[in-house]
């Protein structure tokens, strides 16, 4: 059995007090979500601390959003791995499209922070997709292929047990528009069968979220096919109602 997850990417909104009282919403209303829903919240660097510490107690992960390529030293301006590890986090979001698009990560910058993730014991929440262009050229399958090949087939088989994957269409982030339920199980399915040629029956074990506009009128319909184990959430994981209820969509 798979782990079901439904992850809150809160991108960079919420000033730090908002942030608890979302984070405070969210634990409030769990007991209403069955508890094999697994839910990660990954606010801003700024109030990562503060979200652990209003979470404590609960069973709601917390995650960041990024972390540095390197362990320390003189960066300025970067968060390490080993801070948000120091923090109480679970979780790292990497390979972000939004972090591929305006900062340029490359597979070559994604394969150090996933080292230095795993190095502090977080695990990646490893995002792929293909663009709009991309997808109307039918490279999709290619496009999230090589995203894989170059960055998850470089892990130990004991770091991949401890990785989910984020397929994301970019045509799909804040725009309103969803891949349906069918375009979401092909290409998890299809994401799925690359990991088994590279670690076998491991890839069964994988959770594979999708992400790109899921919302409380969607989320059980992508989430009802096999392949897919959950969201990642964007928009709608900023009221914690909407949130909660995608949970409910299993
Ligand atoms: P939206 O849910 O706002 O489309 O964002 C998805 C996303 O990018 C989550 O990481």
């Amino acid at each position: 059995m798979r782990k079901k997850i439904v992850a809150g990417n809160w991108k960079m909104n919420t000033l730090p007090a908002e942030g608890v009282e979302l984070a405070k919403g969210v634990a409030a209303g769990r007991g209403e979500v069955c508890s094999c829903v697994n839910f990660i919240v990954c606010p801003p660097f700024t109030h990562l601390s503060q979200v652990v510490e209003t979470l404590k107690g609960s069973d709601i992960a917390v995650g960041a959003q990024n972390c540095a390529t390197e362990a320390k030293g003189a960066y300025t301006g970067e968060i390490a791995a080993s801070m948000i590890a120091a923090l109480g986090c679970k979780y790292v979001i990497l390979g972000h499209s939004e972090r591929r698009q305006y900062y340029g990560e490359t597979s070559a910058t994604l394969n150090k922070k996933m080292e230095q993730a795993y190095a502090n014991n977080l695990t990646p929440i490893y995002c792929v997709g293909e663009n709009l262009e991309e997808r109307e050229a039918g490279r999709h399958f290619d496009v999230v292929k090589a995203q894989i090949e170059e960055v998850v087939f470089n892990l130990t088989a004991e770091q991949f047990a401890d990785l989910v994957i984020a397929y994301e269409p970019v045509w799909a982030i804040g725009t309103g528009k969803t891949a349906t339920a069918d375009q979401a199980q092909e290409i998890h399915a299809y994401i799925r069968e690359v990991l088994r040629s590279k670690f076998g029956a491991a890839a069964d074990e994988c959770p594979i979220l999708y992400g790109g506009s899921c919302k409380p009128s969607n989320a059980a319909e992508i989430f009802a096919k096999a392949d897919v184990d959950g969201g990642l959430i964007g928009g709608a994981a900023l009221k914690a109602e909407d949130f909660l209820s995608i949970g409910k969509g299993f």
